[in-house]
């Protein structure tokens, strides 16, 4: 696989590093943007705190309430695969205005439901704005930024998620004492507020304004964002691009853009079937299986779970310009290969809770240093800007159907398999996610989006060099 051919070097907007005010604009339309991020982070895990107010007042059985709490994935699922046409379409910034407004709209619904037909289409809707938000959020960020520091203000997105996943926790501990699970939901509201009014006021993206033809605002947009004296080469560069690229969504199936769109899948799927989600939904039930001694002790450990999660985000975006993106995700899927597999180990020897916790904690760091944000940055840089929306959905929607798989099997994998094996299997799966790496994944850091869509034009055309 000649996956490490360079990646081309850009034009000098590459090195832009712009005015002051231009990259304080950056980076604040970067955090704003990153509000969707952390609704997705929120209204994904504030469903375990109102799961057990939520049997009681609306009387459901086991079943029903795995179909309430499930429902949001199914609406992530209808939501990112249309996000990429609507986004190509209509624009990154109306898809992150309606994904705010729904966000604010839904949460709210939500928390008045009635029962559980009421509050099932509530959290699909919700679960729709998450699908939408898990696209778009990295998509706009990334067709915004000077390629520099690109890594590190995507990953905002993936900061933002682990974040949202922390104050749900927080929420839902505020609100269990008085049993007011409406507000556990309806809080998302005040993100979602904040959300929507930035983005009336926040660019759109230069990119999406060139590929309509908008020459003259995607000029003003690019100066607005710090590029200064090197907006017209940037745009140059893009509008280049841009003339080279087919349309429609054949493009894809270019012999070099095949190989991004099994990157992009490839990607998102190992994300998933490694198991992240089994910790971030199920850590005080694995804890306590490990032997925890309480229910509240296993909470407080999976609380300093989440905080590990936020923090290592933070080491990664610092490194992700630095180090590259293909360094990060080798190391990452090596670390979660063996935390897993000593997660095994102490099942299988009974090693003790304390054990277990502190191997949950270095599979957390594998995971956040790399695949975590890095699987969300590279499928928003690998694709060309006509249908970088479309190609995304595709990547989302592997990530929505791994999770719903991944989410819907844990239990009985456990029940059957037992933890031991279970885990076992997680770290099988990450030995793959390494290979699959490091045979596929180009290094993208520092490159233009149109110095790696060059890339993929030309793959397989020269020998190989460079790139990592
Ligand atoms: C994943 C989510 C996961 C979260 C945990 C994200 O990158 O897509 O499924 O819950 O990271 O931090």
């Amino acid at each position: 696989m000649e996956q490490h051919s360079s990646l081309g070097t850009g034009t000098k907007a590459s090195s832009a590093q712009g005015s002051a005010p231009g990259r304080a604009t950056v980076v604040l339309t970067a955090v704003v943007a990153a509000l969707g991020g952390l609704l997705f982070g929120f209204d994904t895990s504030v469903i375990s705190g109102a799961m057990l107010f939520l049997r009681t007042d609306f009387h459901l059985s086991d079943v029903q309430l795995e179909f309430a709490v499930g429902i949001a994935l199914a609406g992530a699922l209808l939501g990112s695969a249309s996000a990429g046409y609507c986004t190509d379409r209509w624009g990154r910034r109306w898809m992150l205005l309606v994904t705010a407004l729904g966000f604010g709209l839904f949460s709210i619904l939500t928390g008045l439901a009635v029962g559980l037909v009421s509050f099932s289409i509530a959290r699909f809707l919700v679960g729709a704005c998450i699908g939408m938000a898990s696209l778009a959020v990295p998509l706009y960020i990334a067709e915004m930024s000077p390629a520099r520091i690109r890594g590190a203000l995507v990953s905002l997105n993936q900061l933002a998620i682990t974040i949202g996943i922390g104050v749900a926790y927080f929420v839902d501990y505020y609100f269990a004492a008085s049993e007011s699970w409406r507000w556990m939901f309806a809080s998302a509201v005040f993100p979602a507020i904040v959300l929507l009014i930035g983005m009336i006021f926040l660019p759109e993206s230069p990119r999406w304004l060139a590929r309509k033809g908008f020459r003259d605002r995607a000029l003003e947009n690019f100066r607005r964002l710090g590029r200064g004296d090197e907006a017209e080469a940037e745009l140059a560069e893009v509008e280049g691009a841009l003339q080279e690229e087919p349309e429609g969504f054949g493009i894809l199936f270019q012999p070099g853009f095949r190989v991004a769109v099994l990157v992009g899948i490839g990607l998102a799927i190992f994300q998933q079937i490694t198991g992240i989600n089994t910790i971030i939904y199920y850590s005080p039930a694995i804890l306590r299986m490990s032997g925890y001694p309480s229910a509240k002790a296993a909470i407080l450990a999976a609380a300093i779970i989440g905080v590990a999660n936020v923090l290592i985000t933070v080491v990664s975006m610092v490194l992700v310009d630095r180090l590259g993106r293909r360094f990060l995700l080798l190391l990452s899927t090596a670390g979660m290969a063996v935390a897993l597999t000593l997660i095994g180990v102490a099942f299988y020897h009974k090693a003790g809770s304390i054990v277990v916790f502190y191997e949950v904690i270095a599979y957390i760091i594998s995971f956040g240093i790399g695949l975590g944000p890095v699987m969300w940055l590279l499928i928003s840089e690998i694709y060309p800007t006509k249908i970088r929306g479309k190609a995304m959905s595709l990547a989302a929607l592997s990530v929505w159907g791994s999770n719903w798989i991944v989410a819907g099997t844990f239990l009985s994998l456990l029940n059957h398999a037992g933890p031991a094996k279970t885990f076992w299997i997680y770290a099988c799966l990450c030995v793959a996610a390494f290979i699959f790496c490091y045979v596929f994944v180009p290094e993208t850091k520092g490159r233009t989006l149109e110095a790696i869509e060059h890339h993929w034009r030309h793959f397989g055309e020269k020998p190989a060099g460079l790139g990592q």
